[in-house]
């Protein structure tokens, strides 16, 4: 059943557009499959049949899409990516690393877009079934660090990444401030070496594994 835990693991990599989420994701979910641990690693929004066309629609260009069907679309690939996929890997114990969850529906949503916080904040719960991660490591870069890397990576912004630096201003600063609010959550610096960063992501999440 969707809510129920087991002795499963729940690691997300959250922080604002370029910052290094899918680089870490990787490494730690390739490291942790090395050592032997059962991974299921998922993207967001995304993971599903269903919740990749929801990405699909949220991400084009050519989408015009209004701030609150935008709050509901993130959820409604959520809630089906928690449940399909999520919810039934904890429950049998896998490991699952997630590139972005919740934090980036209040980050983007709430900071950036400026939508009502209790509001999105129980639907958002609703969506994933009270599952909670047990590990959140945010990047933390500068919105000109992120535009830098983009424009090295050659890479074309999608609808969200061509807002303007003032809505990514609002979202790094909630998800700075997020680190004091909720609950098990690491801000690190995304500008250090890749693999210095990878190996403190790494023995932060074996030291969670060895606490419980
Ligand atoms: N620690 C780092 N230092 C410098 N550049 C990095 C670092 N980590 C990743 N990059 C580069 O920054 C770019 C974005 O990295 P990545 O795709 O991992 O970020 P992301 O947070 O997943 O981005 P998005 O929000 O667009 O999905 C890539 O070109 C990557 O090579
Ligand atoms: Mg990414």
């Amino acid at each position: 059943m969707a809510g129920k835990r087991n002795n499963g693991k729940f690691i997300v990599l959250e922080g604002v557009d370029n910052c290094g989420k899918t680089t870490q994701a990787g490494r730690l979910a390739a490291s942790l499959k090395r050592q032997g641990y059962e991974v299921l690693p998922v993207r967001e929004p995304g993971g599903t049949k269903v919740s990749e066309k929801i990405r699909r629609i949220l991400l084009s260009r050519e989408s015009n899409i209004d701030a609150r069907t935008e709050v509901f679309l993130y959820l409604a690939a959520r809630a089906q990516v928690t449940a399909e996929k999520i919810a039934p890997a904890l429950a049998t114990g896998k490991i699952v690393i997630a590139d972005r969850y919740h934090l980036s529906t209040y980050a983007y949503q709430i900071g950036g877009r400026r939508m009502p916080a209790e509001v999105v904040k129980a639907a958002d719960h609703f969506a994933r079934h009270a599952i909670r991660p047990d590990i959140t490591f945010i990047l933390d870069i500068t919105p000109a660090e992120s535009r830098k890397r983009m424009t090295l990576a050659g890479k074309k912004p999608d609808r969200i990444e061509k807002e303007k630096s003032a809505f990514f201003a609002r979202i790094r600063q909630y998800y700075r401030l997020a680190t004091r609010t909720e609950k098990n959550t690491i801000l690190l610096s995304g500008r250090g070496n890749p693999d210095a960063l990878a190996a403190e992501i790494e023995m932060k999440t074996l030291e969670l594994f060895k606490g419980q």
